[in-house]
C-alpha cells in the first residue's frame, strides 16, 4: 500500500459515517490522482463523482478545478479531503459548495492546520522518514526537510516562506470560512503525517500528541474533521448561503458541535 492509499484507507470511516445514506449523490473536490473515495462510494451506492485537475481518467470523474465545473443537478453532499487548503479562491469555492448542494445537503471536510505545523512537529516527522528513494521525486516531507536544511533559517520562516510561495490557505482561514456557511455537526482535531512516515501509525502519531513530543505549546493535532450541514436560512442578495451560526465544537474525537 503506498502512502497516500494508506492515507485515503484511514480516513475512509470518518468520511463514510457523515454521509447521507446511498443511494445519494456525492462530489468530492480535489479527488487526486487515485481518486479519493470516488471509487468507495461509487462501491457503496452511491452517485459519486470526483472533480480535480489531477484527476484520473474515466467515467465518474472531471479533470477540472472545481470552479469551473457545473454540477449536472445539486448534490446531497460534498467531501473534500486536504484540497481547501490549495484551492485559489476559498470564498468562491465554498460559496460555489453550497451552490451544488441541495437543501440541508452535508458537507465532510478533512484538512490541514499548516500553521501548526511548528519545529517539534518538522523534527519528529524528519526523524521518521524513509530514505529518500534515488530514481523518485523526493515526497513533500523530504522537501521540507532538504528546503530547512539548506535555508539556514528558522524552522517557523522556513515553513511560512513555503506557505505562502505555494498559496496554501491556514486552517484558521478554513475554519473561519467553513463557519461562515455551513452549521457545525462534528469537529475533531486527529493525527495528519503518519502515513508519509515510516513504520508509523496514526495511534503511533497520536500517541506523540498526547505525549506532548509534537506541538509541546499547543495541544491541539493539526488535522480537522468537519462534518457540516449547509446553512438552512435566507441567501444573501446574490442567491449565496447566508452565514450560519454555531456553538464552538469540541476538540476531542467524536464530539458533536451541534447548532
Ligand atoms: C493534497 S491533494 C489531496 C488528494 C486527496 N483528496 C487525498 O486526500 O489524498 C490536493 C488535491 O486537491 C486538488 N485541487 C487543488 N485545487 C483544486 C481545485 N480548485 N479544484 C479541484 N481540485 C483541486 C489538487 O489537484 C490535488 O489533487
Amino acid at each position: 500500500m503506498t502512502s497516500d492509499e494508506g492515507w485515503l484507507a484511514a480516513m475512509w470511516p470518518f468520511v463514510r459515517a457523515w454521509l447521507p445514506s446511498a443511494p445519494a449523490r456525492v462530489l468530492e473536490i480535489g479527488c487526486g490522482p487515485l481518486g479519493g473515495f470516488v471509487p468507495a462510494l461509487s462501491r457503496g451506492g452511491y452517485d459519486a463523482v470526483g472533480v480535480d485537475p489531477e484527476a484520473p481518467e474515466g467515467p465518474g470523474y472531471h479533470r477540472v478545478q472545481f470552479e469551473r465545473y457545473q454540477s449536472p443537478q445539486p448534490v446531497d453532499c460534498v467531501v473534500a479531503c486536504t484540497s481547501l487548503h490549495h484551492v485559489g479562491d476559498l470564498d468562491l469555492v465554498l460559496d460555489l459548495v453550497g451552490a451544488a448542494l441541495v437543501p440541508d445537503g452535508a458537507v465532510v471536510v478533512v484538512e490541514w492546520a499548516w500553521e501548526r505545523f511548528d519545529e517539534a512537529t518538522a523534527r519528529w516527522c524528519f526523524a521518521r522518514l524513509a530514505p529518500p528513494e534515488p530514481a523518485s521525486e523526493p515526497a513533500w516531507l523530504h522537501r521540507r526537510r532538504e528546503d530547512w536544511a539548506a535555508a539556514g533559517q528558522p524552522w517557523d520562516a522556513c515553513c511560512q516562506a513555503w506557505a505562502t510561495h505555494e498559496g496554501l490557505h491556514t486552517g484558521r482561514a478554513i475554519t473561519r470560512a467553513l463557519d461562515a456557511r455551513f452549521d457545525r455537526r462534528l469537529w475533531t482535531y486527529g493525527p495528519y503525517f503518519f502515513a508519509d512516515l515510516l513504520d508509523t501509525t496514526e495511534a503511533d502519531e497520536q500517541a506523540a500528541i498526547d505525549a506532548g513530543q509534537i506541538h509541546p505549546d499547543d495541544r491541539h493535532p493539526v488535522r480537522r474533521h468537519a462534518a457540516l450541514k449547509r446553512s438552512l436560512p435566507a441567501r444573501h442578495p446574490r442567491g449565496l448561503p447566508a452565514a450560519g451560526r454555531f456553538e464552538a465544537g469540541q476538540r476531542q474525537v467524536g464530539r458533536v458541535g451541534l447548532r
